[in-house]
């Protein structure tokens, strides 16, 4: 069992992890930023990781052996409007985590995405030129490589995630189950391609991959892909709703300031010949996010995020 320090614990990813990881018995740490959460079992302070005096306390405290760093601003239209923060945290801080990391003598992980590839032609590989689109992924490419220059031994995973989360509002999944909840009208892209893990499921790859000793430059996805459209009638169909309430679009006629990758396919193989299994399939994934509802998970998520005062 080891010592693990999540960053960005507040976040979809980091507070699943932090879940996970003490299921799995580790001894676990969480960073938030702006928002306070409470997990029992789980010690977390807030901190602004662009403070040195706050990441210092941070070190203190947690003396880990593995660190997760999650945090990030991962919203595009914000890294759209704000580049000069997206390229201090997706592109500066990373490195500086990383280099601090190995200064303190802990395993450390940097969580990329997928979105570094121009999505042209699909099924990347690790050995793949990416070609960023967006101010977002181009600071989380620049942030790949001041973690792999700033340490050579710490590990680089590039993601696509999906799954319950503190505001109920952020994973892909959740807007379509909010949205066929409500009897809103939704749309799908039917040509924006991926393949996107549930975020628990990426939480035990990446203690597999600590366990193991990996270090360098991984996909770590669901091991096929499908449009983001059918992923939302699989949802529908899921949670018993009507899929046709869901209504097939273009992503060109989105009006979205970002651009998006069409073809985000990755290629699981080196993850998989290094773990000896294949990773999970979307379905999988799904069956278990489903499962998970179905045990009131994102209600004891939604608990974590309300803290009164004593
Ligand atoms: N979500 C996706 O579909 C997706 C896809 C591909 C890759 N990724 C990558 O996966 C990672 C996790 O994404 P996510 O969706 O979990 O992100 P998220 O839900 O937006 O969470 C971001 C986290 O970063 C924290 N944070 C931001 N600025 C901070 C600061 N200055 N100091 C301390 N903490 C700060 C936030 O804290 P507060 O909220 O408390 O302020 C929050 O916990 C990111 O690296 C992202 O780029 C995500």
């Amino acid at each position: 069992m080891a010592r693990v320090l999540i960053t960005g614990a507040s976040g979809l990813l980091g507070l699943n992890l932090a879940i996970e990881a003490q299921r799995a018995g580790h001894t676990v740490f969480g960073v938030t930023g702006s928002r306070q959460v409470a997990l029992e079992g789980v010690r977390m302070m807030q901190a602004d990781l662009l403070d040195g005096t706050a990441r210092a306390r941070m070190w203190e405290a947690a003396a880990p052996e593995w660190v997760v760093h999650c945090a990030a601003l991962a919203d595009l239209e914000a890294c759209e409007r704000e580049p000069e923060r997206a390229q201090a945290l997706n592109a500066d801080l990373p490195g500086t985590l990383a280099a601090e990391a190995k200064a303190a003598g802990a395993r450390f992980v940097h969580i990329s995405t997928d979105a570094v590839f121009d999505g042209e032609r699909g099924d990347y590989t690790e050995e793949d030129a990416p070609n960023p689109l967006s101010v977002y992924a181009e600071t989380k490419l620049a942030g790949e490589g001041a973690v792999a220059s700033a340490n050579p031994a710490a590990l680089v995973a590039r993601v696509n995630l999906f799954g319950w989360s503190l505001s109920g509002q952020r994973s892909l999944g959740e807007f379509f189950v909010n949205g066929l909840r409500a009897g809103a009208p939704l749309k799908g892209f039917t040509d924006v391609y991926f393949s996107p893990l549930l975020v628990n499921d990426l939480a035990g790859l990446l203690f597999q991959m600590f366990e193991k000793d990996l270090h360098g430059l991984y996909h770590v996805l669901s091991r096929d892909s499908m449009s983001k459209y059918a992923f939302g009638v699989r949802i529908a169909e899921l949670f018993g709703y009507d899929p046709a309430v869901i209504a097939p679009i273009s992503v060109k006629d989105a009006g979205l300031a970002a651009r998006r990758s069409p073809n985000l396919t990755l290629k699981t193989d080196k993850l998989a010949a290094a773990l000896g299994h294949p990773l999970p399939g979307i379905d999988e994934g799904l069956a278990r996010f489903h499962a998970l509802y179905e045990a009131g998970y994102p209600a004891r998520l939604k608990a974590a995020g309300e803290i009164r005062p004593e």
